[in-house]
C-alpha cells in the first residue's frame, strides 16, 4: 500500500477513535453525575422489558455506576490509546447491542428519551440511533486497525491514567449520590423559574390528552371518557391518561400538587406565593430515609415561625403517608404529585426543595438538610437562599478541567518528556556502538595459533595439511594464522603457500646474524615464507629471560626483515591481584614497540594475554578483557593517535575456547585470539575461527 494511503488510514482510525472516546466519556461522566437518574432510567427499561421483578431496588444504583464507570474507562483507553484489544472489544460490544436497542426505541417509542448522556444531551430516539449507526461504524474502524492506534502515553505510565481516571470517576459518582449532582440539567434546577419551564411557546400547540375511566356494572368492567361518562349504577375502578395528538411538550409538563387533606389542585397557589414555600419531596415514602426526620420537623417548626409554607409532596398512597406521620411525628399538610417529576426535582428520597413565586432558590439532598443553626433567623439573612447556582456545567467544568484534564495532561506531558529523554539516550548509545562496530568492522581479525613446542615435523604437516582442507571447505570470516616451531616453517609455509592461512614463527633472534649457535635469525624466518613472527610471548620472558630490550631488538629485526610482528603483552595473578594490569601492559608496550614509528606500527598485532590465564583454563571474562583491551587502545591512541589505535588489532589469548571465543570476540575491542592448546587440534582451532561467522 502506498505511503498516502497508508497515512489516510491512519488519521481516519484516529479520527474514529477520538470520537468514539469523546462520545464515551462524555456518555459516562454525564451519567455518573447524576447516578440517581441514570438509575432511574435503567429501572425505566427494566419495566418496559417486564424484568424489573427481577432486580432488587437497592441494586439499580449500582447498575448505573457500574454502567457510568465502564462507558468512563473505555473513553479514557480509547482517548489514551491504551489496552487497544480490551477496548475495542467493549466498545464493539456495546455498539452492537446499544444500536438494535435503539432501534427499537425509535420504531416503538416505549421511553421518550434514551438518557444515553444523562438530562445533558437529550436526543430524539431517531436522532439516537442515528448517532449510534455513525458511533458503530467508528467502532468498525477501530475494530480493524486496532493493532494501528497511537498510543499517547507509554506502556510503563498507562496504569497511572487507568487508576486515576477510576478513582476520579468512583468518587465523583461517590459524591454526586451522597450529596446532589454537581451539575444540574433538569428543568427544576437552581434558579429555574417552573411557572416558565410549563409554557408553552407562542405559536406551538399543546398536545392533547384524555382520561378513560374504567368502570364496573355487573362483574363486566368497560372504558369511558368523559363524553360520555355513564350513570351511576357503574363502579369506578381505575383512570388513565392517553395522548390524543401531538404538540409541544414543555420542560416541565406534570407539575400538579394536589392536597392531599382537601383534594384541591393547589399548584398555582404554590406557584404564585411570593413568600417561600419548601418542599418537602419524597416520591416514595416507603422508601424514603427516616434519618434526618428530626431535621425536617425542625424546619417545619422554622417555617411556621416565619410565616413560609411547607408541605410533603410525594407520590405515595394514603396509607403510606399516615405510616410516615406515625412514624416521624410529621404534622405539615401533604400534597401528592406524579412520582417522575418528584424524581426529577430532586435526586434525594427525601429531598428538600425551596421555591419562591414558582422559582427554584435551592434544594438540598438527605446527607446535606440545613441544620438548626440556621433556624434563628430569617432566611434572607442566612446562606440557605441560592440563587447563584444557574449555570449547570460551572462546577462540573472545574472538576473536569482541574481534577481530571490537568492531572491527567500532567502526567502524560510528563510521561512524554521522559520517554524522549531515554529515547535520545537510546539513539545517542545506539550511534555510539554503531560507531564502534563500525570501526571495529574496517579492523582485521585474526585468529592465530600457537602450537609452543607441540608437533613434530610429521605431525605439525599434518595438522597444517587437514586445517587448509578444512578451511578452502569453508571459509573463515577472519584472517587465520598457525604459529609453527622453527622446524615446520619452511614445509608448512610452502604447504600452505595457496591458501587462506598464514604462517608465523614462535620467536626470532635478537641478533641478525653470526655467531649465534642455535639461534634462528628475522631474516631466515622471512626466507621460509613465513609471514609473522611471535615475540614477548610470557613464557619465553620467564623462561628465557627475555627483556623488554631484547624484545625491542627483535621487533626491529622481524619489522626490518619485512615480518609482521605478533606482541604479547599480560599481567601475572599476583599483579593483577595489585590491580597492577594496567600499568604492567602500558609498561611492556612502552619497553619494546612505542619506539616505532607510525609507518612500522601497522605491522604490529597486540596480543593480550594475562599470565594467569595461559594455559589454565581459567579465561578473563569477556568484560575483563574489553577493560583492558580498550585501555590499550587508549594507550595505542596517546602514541599513534586514534585513528592508528582504531586500526590496531588487539587479540585475547589465555584459556580461548570455542565455547567463549564467540562472547570474546563479540566485545567492542577485542578482534580475534591468540590460541595455544585449542590450536593443536584442527576441529578445535575450526570452532575459534567459526566464533567470527
Ligand atoms: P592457551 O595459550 O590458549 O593454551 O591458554 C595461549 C598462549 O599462550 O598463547
Amino acid at each position: 500500500m502506498s505511503n498516502w494511503s497508508e497515512r489516510l488510514k491512519q488519521v481516519c482510525i484516529l479520527s474514529a477513535r477520538l470520537v468514539l472516546a469523546i462520545a464515551f466519556l462524555f456518555s459516562g461522566i454525564t451519567k455518573a453525575v447524576d447516578p440517581w437518574g441514570t438509575a432511574f432510567k435503567i429501572q425505566d427499561y427494566l419495566i418496559h422489558f417486564g424484568l424489573n421483578q427481577l432486580v432488587p431496588f437497592w441494586l439499580y444504583p449500582y447498575m448505573a455506576m457500574a454502567l457510568a464507570g465502564l462507558e468512563f474507562y473505555v473513553g479514557l483507553c480509547l482517548m489514551w490509546g491504551i489496552r487497544r484489544y480490551f477496548t475495542a472489544l467493549v466498545s464493539l460490544a456495546i455498539m452492537l447491542v446499544m444500536t438494535p436497542l435503539t432501534l427499537w426505541l425509535a420504531i416503538a417509542n416505549p421511553i421518550a428519551d434514551c438518557g444515553c448522556f444523562g438530562d445533558a444531551l437529550v436526543l430524539s430516539n431517531w436522532a439516537t440511533f442515528g448517532k449510534n449507526v455513525f458511533l458503530l461504524l467508528c467502532v468498525l474502524l477501530l475494530w480493524r486497525g486496532r493493532r494501528l492506534a497511537t498510543r499517547f502515553i507509554s506502556e510503563n505510565t498507562q496504569w497511572l491514567i487507568s487508576v486515576y481516571g477510576l478513582l476520579f470517576v468512583l468518587l465523583l459518582m461517590g459524591h454526586c449520590m451522597y450529596h446532589l449532582p454537581i451539575a444540574d440539567f433538569r428543568p427544576y434546577r437552581i434558579g429555574n423559574n417552573i411557572t416558565e419551564q410549563m409554557e408553552i411557546p407562542e405559536g406551538e400547540t399543546a398536545p392533547e390528552f384524555d382520561t378513560r375511566f374504567v368502570m364496573e356494572k355487573d362483574g363486566k368492567q368497560q372504558e369511558f371518557t368523559l363524553d360520555n361518562y355513564p350513570d351511576s349504577t357503574w363502579q369506578f375502578v381505575d383512570s388513565y391518561t392517553v395522548q390524543t395528538s401531538e404538540g409541544y411538550v414543555p420542560p416541565v409538563h406534570d407539575f400538579i400538587l394536589e392536597r392531599v387533606s382537601d383534594g384541591e389542585d393547589i399548584t398555582d397557589q404554590v406557584l404564585t406565593d411570593e413568600g417561600y414555600t419548601f418542599l418537602l419531596v419524597a416520591y416514595d415514602l416507603t422508601k424514603a430515609q427516616q434519618g434526618t426526620v428530626d431535621l425536617v420537623n425542625e424546619l417545619y417548626d422554622y417555617c411556621n415561625a416565619y410565616g413560609y409554607t411547607f408541605y410533603g409532596v410525594t407520590a405515595s398512597g394514603d396509607e403510606a403517608i399516615e405510616q410516615w406521620r406515625y412514624d416521624t411525628g410529621a404534622a405539615y399538610d401533604f400534597c401528592r404529585m406524579d412520582a417522575i417529576p418528584l424524581k426529577t426535582m430532586v435526586r434525594s428520597n427525601p429531598g428538600i426543595v425551596l421555591l419562591k413565586e414558582g422559582t427554584v432558590i435551592n434544594k438540598w439532598g438527605s446527607n446535606d438538610f440545613p441544620t438548626e443553626e440556621y433556624f434563628r433567623k430569617p432566611l434572607e439573612q442566612t446562606t440557605l437562599v441560592d440563587t447563584d447556582g444557574s449555570a449547570p456545567y460551572g462546577t462540573l467544568w472545574k472538576v473536569v478541567v482541574f481534577l481530571l484534564a490537568v492531572p491527567l495532561g500532567l502526567i502524560t506531558l510528563l510521561d512524554r518528556v521522559w520517554t524522549g529523554l531515554l529515547l535520545i539516550g537510546k539513539l545517542r548509545k545506539k550511534s555510539k556502538i554503531s560507531n564502534l562496530l563500525k570501526k571495529k568492522k574496517m579492523r582485521k581479525k585474526i585468529v592465530a595459533g600457537n602450537w609452543k613446542m607441540n608437533k613434530n615435523l610429521q605431525e605439525g604437516v599434518a595438522l597444517a595439511t587437514e586445517l587448509k582442507e578444512v578451511l578452502a571447505a569453508d571459509a573463515p570470516n577472519c584472517g587465520v594464522v598457525i604459529g609453527t616451531p622453527f622446524i615446520h616453517l619452511a614445509t608448512v609455509a610452502e604447504l600452505l603457500k595457496d591458501s587462506v592461512i598464514a604462517v608465523s614463527a614462535e620467536n626470532c633472534a635478537n641478533k641478525e646474524k653470526g655467531a649465534y649457535t642455535g639461534e634462528v635469525s628475522a631474516e631466515m624466518v622471512k626466507s621460509t615464507g613465513a609471514e609473522y613472527v611471535i615475540l614477548g610471548h610470557s613464557e619465553r620472558r620467564e623462561y628465557y629471560n627475555e627483556t623488554p630490550e631484547i624484545l625491542k631488538e627483535k621487533v626491529d629485526l622481524a619489522l626490518a626483515n619485512g615480518l609482521k610482528v605478533i606482541f604479547c603483552i599480560g599481567e601475572s595473578l599476583a599483579q593483577r591481584e595489585a590491580n597492577e594490569q594496567e600499568a604492567v601492559c602500558k609498561a611492556e608496550l612502552a619497553g619494546s614497540v612505542f619506539h616505532l614509528t607510525a609507518e612500522q606500527w601497522k605491522n604490529i598485532v597486540i596480543a593480550y594475554e594475562p599470565i594467569w590465564a595461559i594455559g589454565t583454563g581459567k579465561t578473563a571474562t569477556a568484560e575483563q578483557a574489553e577493560e583492558i583491551h580498550a585501555y590499550i587502545r587508549s594507550c595505542v591512541a596517546e602514541v599513534y593517535g586514534a585513528e592508528a589505535a582504531d586500526d590496531t588489532t588487539i587479540l585475547y589469548g589465555g584459556s580461548c575456547k570455542a565455547s567463549n571465543a564467540p562472547e570474546l570476540f563479540a566485545k567492542a575491542d577485542i578482534d580475534g585470539g591468540l590460541i595455544g592448546g585449542a590450536s593443536l587440534k584442527a576441529a578445535d582451532f575450526k570452532g575459534i575461527i567459526d566464533a567470527f561467522k
